[in-house]
């Protein structure tokens, strides 16, 4: 009763007071006191941009919420929220700056909860800045609490993600409580966003900014008043060393932005996409409408937009959810939380054997999803993959990933599925799904006898999440980059390093992860660049080391570069890092800072093949060159036709190739050429490559392809054969200054025991090797066999290779 008359007795005091509650620069004196109901529903910031106060929830009149928003003309946009969580307020709730400098939110005139409860402190005055900052202050001006410092899905310009924190995602565009996703600042300095609710895994993320060390960074998220989305050092004070990464800057062609008259914002949307917002303020002081500078992802990017058993599909540019085959939605009214089987499986496995009467299947292309495969079957059919599923109790739905046109690997797999997408032929061919589907609805089939064989998942709507967790946790193979990666990674990490996971020989990170270095950390690792072991044609080499000496790298500095921006010299990082084969070196990380660019690979301790073949005493036998010959081949096949896009490599050379500790012929310098070459796909003029190894077409005004490395591969393979190099002076006969020539002169006379001086060799190898080596130089590139080709003549695959004509006839 007591308490009763105190509120009110304040709200007529709050009344009386009115509008006087702020002086002229803003502030707002102990004793203040807002209401929903009343005229003083909201503070407001000097030029009345921002309020913070009371705020209807929705379209109802009755629900409260207390936040901060940005006052426009129609509509106000909330970019904060007290208590996000709790129950809507009513109009009888009071917001009451109380006299012991506490914000305290009465609800029914009772219950109190402190909005400021991060801090004991008393304030002396309150001010809602124009920046959308609400700030208590204490007897001396200082800070003692600011909303900026507890963001729920917006930052504004001025404010920061720090590491640690994430923004959530508002349920809807009315409802601002905790909604799907989030979005991380990490310790690891890596900004990711997720769904809520799983692991915060790599593969449950679906977009991050790619920034990462494992020294732990501070590194924060920042917005600043000009709009230029960063992620900078959180340690080192302002200036150049500060700045990480630009997530995004104002195109500096664009029209110059008047920055008093606009207010950014980057919220973590409902639909889980980062937006970077603009909203300019005109002549008359309205607010227009809002701008979309950036956004991280397109519809149907995010991971679990639609939930388990469901993929989202783009209709009329607005995504919405789709069942799998086979399956309904929980809730056909929200139809984001996914979907369950429509039909029962009752009684229709025995003895281990599906009774394929019951089940039909269903087939759609260009799809994939997230979750681990129980079982890879070898490779087999499209149509035998679509029978075994058929066939196994366990199997709801199958994956192929062709490999070759006929054959590849099929990945069975239970339901239920999530982060399943629908791709394009082109962003992601050679899939196709396969989804068992009953011909009995769960209505009509026998609910009775699960059989007890059978142990399928079966979703109760309530366990969602915990599914999610649960399949999480078995979900290794996809990643960060995965959700955006090459068909290459996705067939070799599953059919390949599948196994290595499973032994723990390599974890995802170790797999996927590219490390951004700074400058200094690698002036660090390579002592000051002290020992350089190689000047290549993009700069020189430098040893180092990591993790305290345990690791060593070769770092390159890279120089002489066509302008490339910071943006794409990431892509392409990106793109080289996810290629990953046994016969080529590995890119393990790299600095992009300023003008700066170095690649850390791993190191290779035995030099290059053009120390084992020109300089070294020993020859090296006969099986270890075919042996290396095949590995340089298969590295360049992978290059051109495994990885996705084909790479084109433009410098295959002897000095390029280098051998690990147990002589595994490497190739590094792949992916560069791009830095050289504006674009690939277009004719090119100035020469790239070395002499001696490079392709007649380089000369002529014709397009540049991969049959440029075929080419390069085929001096080098005779090089490798002969253990010389293709150009040598020093020789007895000038017959054989060149080595093609000479080559073609001994072939087609019969006498190759002569080229490898009457080594002990198997002839019929020898003979082969010659002819793929003549086919490979070939002047005009049409006839140059494919690297595939190659590699299938040099395995033995193709045995009656045919005779090749004059490389240089005219
Ligand atoms: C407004 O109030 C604050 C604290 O209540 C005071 O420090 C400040 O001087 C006042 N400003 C004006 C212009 O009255
Ligand atoms: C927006 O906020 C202002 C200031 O608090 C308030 O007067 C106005 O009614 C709000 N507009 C809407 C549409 O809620
Ligand atoms: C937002 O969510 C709330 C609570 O689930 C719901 O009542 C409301 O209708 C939703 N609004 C929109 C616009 O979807
Ligand atoms: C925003 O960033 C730009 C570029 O780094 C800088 O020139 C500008 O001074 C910054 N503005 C503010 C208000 O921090
Ligand atoms: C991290 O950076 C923030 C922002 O600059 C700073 O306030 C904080 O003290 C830093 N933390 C550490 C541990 O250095
Ligand atoms: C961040 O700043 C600190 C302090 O200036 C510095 O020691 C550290 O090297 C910086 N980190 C990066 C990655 O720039
Ligand atoms: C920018 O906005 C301010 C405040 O509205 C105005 O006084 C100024 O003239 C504007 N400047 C330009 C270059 O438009
Ligand atoms: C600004 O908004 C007010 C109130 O909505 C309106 O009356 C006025 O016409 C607007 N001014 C302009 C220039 O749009
Ligand atoms: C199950 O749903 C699919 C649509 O996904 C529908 O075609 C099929 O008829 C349904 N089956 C049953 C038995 O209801």
């Amino acid at each position: 009763m007591a308490s009763i008359s105190v509120v009110v007795c304040l709200l007529l005091i709050s009344f009386a007071v009115g509008r006087d509650q702020q002086n002229q620069s803003g502030h707002i004196a102990p004793g203040s006191l807002l209401s929903p109901r009343s005229d003083s529903s909201s503070w407001l910031s000097p030029t009345g941009r921002f309020a913070f106060g009371f705020y209807q929830k929705g379209r109802s009149d009755h629900d409260f919420a207390v936040g901060i928003w940005l006052v426009g003309t129609e509509e106000n946009i909330t970019v904060w929220t007290s208590f996000r969580d709790d129950p809507p307020l009513t109009s009888n709730a009071l917001l009451n700056f109380n006299k012991d400098g506490k914000l305290v939110l009465m609800l029914e005139g009772v219950q109190h909860k402190f909005i400021t409860e991060a801090t004991d402190q008393s304030a002396s005055y309150a001010s809602m800045l124009d920046s959308g900052n609400f700030v208590l202050y204490d007897d001396k001006s200082n800070i003692i609490w600011q909303s900026f410092r507890y963001p729920t899905d917006t930052i504004l310009g001025g404010q920061s993600l720090f590491r640690g924190n994430q923004l959530a995602s508002s349920l809807n565009k009315t409802d601002h409580s905790t909604g799907r996703f989030l979005l991380m600042m990490q310790y690891d300095g890596n900004l990711v966003l997720y769904p809520a609710n799983t692991e915060d895994s790599a593969g449950d993320a679906y977009w991050s900014s790619d920034t990462y060390s494992s020294f732990s960074p501070n590194w924060s998220l920042y917005l600043n008043y000009t709009g230029l989305l960063l992620i900078i050092n959180g340690t080192s004070t302002s200036g150049r060393g500060s700045l990480i990464r630009r997530i995004y800057s104002p195109s500096p062609s664009g029209n110059v932005i008047n920055n008093s008259n606009t207010i950014y914002r980057a919220t973590l949307d409902y639909d889980g996409i980062l937006r970077l917002y603009s909203h300019a303020y005109d002549e008359s002081g309205n607010l227009s409408v809002q701008n979309k500078l950036w956004e991280s992802a397109l519809p149907c990017q995010v991971n679990n937009f639609c939930g388990l058993n469901s993929y989202c599909i783009l209709d009329d540019n607005q995504p919405i959810c789709v069942c799998l085959p086979g399956t309904d939605f929980l809730d056909p009214n929200k139809r984001n939380l996914g979907c369950e089987r429509n039909f029962s499986e009752a009684e229709s496995c025995i003895n281990g054997k599906e009774r394929t009467e019951f089940y039909s299947m269903k087939t759609i292309e260009n799809m994939r999803w997230g979750d681990r495969s129980y079982v890879h079957e070898p490779p087999m059919s499209k149509e035998e993959c679509r029978k075994s599923c058929l066939e196994d109790c366990n199997c709801g739905a199958a994956l192929i990933a062709l490999i070759s046109e006929t054959s590849g690997s099929c990945m069975k797999q239970n339901l239920p599925l999530r982060y399943v997408r629908k791709y394009t032929e082109k962003e992601f061919g050679g899939l196709t799904a396969f989804f068992k589907v009953g011909m009995k609805s769960i209505k009509s089939g026998k609910q009775s006898g699960l059989h007890p064989n059978k142990p399928r998942i079966v979703v109760p709507k309530s366990a969602i999440v915990q599914i999610i967790l649960v399949t999480s946790a078995f979900t290794v193979f996809s990643t960060v980059s995965l959700a955006l990666s090459c068909l290459f990674i996705f067939k070799i990490r599953i059919l390949k390093y599948g196994r290595l996971l499973e032994n723990g020989d390599l974890g995802p990170e170790e797999i996927i992860t590219l490390r951004l270095f700074s400058y200094n950390e690698l002036k660090r690792v390579t002592h000051g660049f002290k020992e350089e072991i190689g000047k290549g044609s993009f700069g020189s080499v430098y040893k180092g080391s990591l993790q305290k000496g345990k690791r060593l790298v070769a770092v390159k500095r890279l120089e002489k570069l066509i302008e490339e921006g910071e943006r794409e010299f990431r892509a392409e990082m990106r793109a080289i890092g996810r290629t990953r084969h046994k016969n080529l070196v590995r890119l393990l990380g790299y600095c992009a800072e300023g003008s700066k660019r170095l690649l850390v690979y791993e190191f290779m301790s035995n030099g290059s093949l053009a120390d084992l073949l020109f300089r070294s005493q020993r020859r090296p036998a006969w099986t270890e060159r075919v042996r290396i010959a095949l590995d340089v081949a298969r590295g360049i096949f992978y290059l051109h036709d495994e990885c996705g896009g084909p790479i084109i490599h433009c410098d295959i050379k002897p000095q390029n190739i280098l051998m690990d500790e147990v002589w595994t012929a490497k190739i590094s310098d792949f992916g560069l050429a791009k830095f050289l070459i504006p674009d690939q796909t277009r004719t090119f003029t100035g020469a790239r490559g070395t002499r001696g190894y490079i392709a007649p077409e380089w000369h002529k005004n014709i397009p540049i392809s991969v049959r440029v490395d075929v080419y390069s591969y085929g001096v080098v393979l005779l090089e490798i054969i002969c253990c010389r190099r293709s150009i040598e002076l020093d020789v007895s006969n000038d017959d054989e200054i060149l080595l093609s020539t000479w080559i073609y002169k001994c072939f087609v006379a019969g006498e190759l025991e002569k080229i490898v001086k009457w080594e002990e060799v198997d002839k019929t190898a020898l003979e082969n090797m010659v002819k793929v080596g003549l086919w490979c130089i070939q002047d005009e590139p049409a006839l140059r066999p494919s690297m595939k080709s190659v590699v299938s003549m040099l395995e033995g695959n193709i045995t009656d290779i045919s005779v090749p004509p004059c490389p240089t006839a005219a």
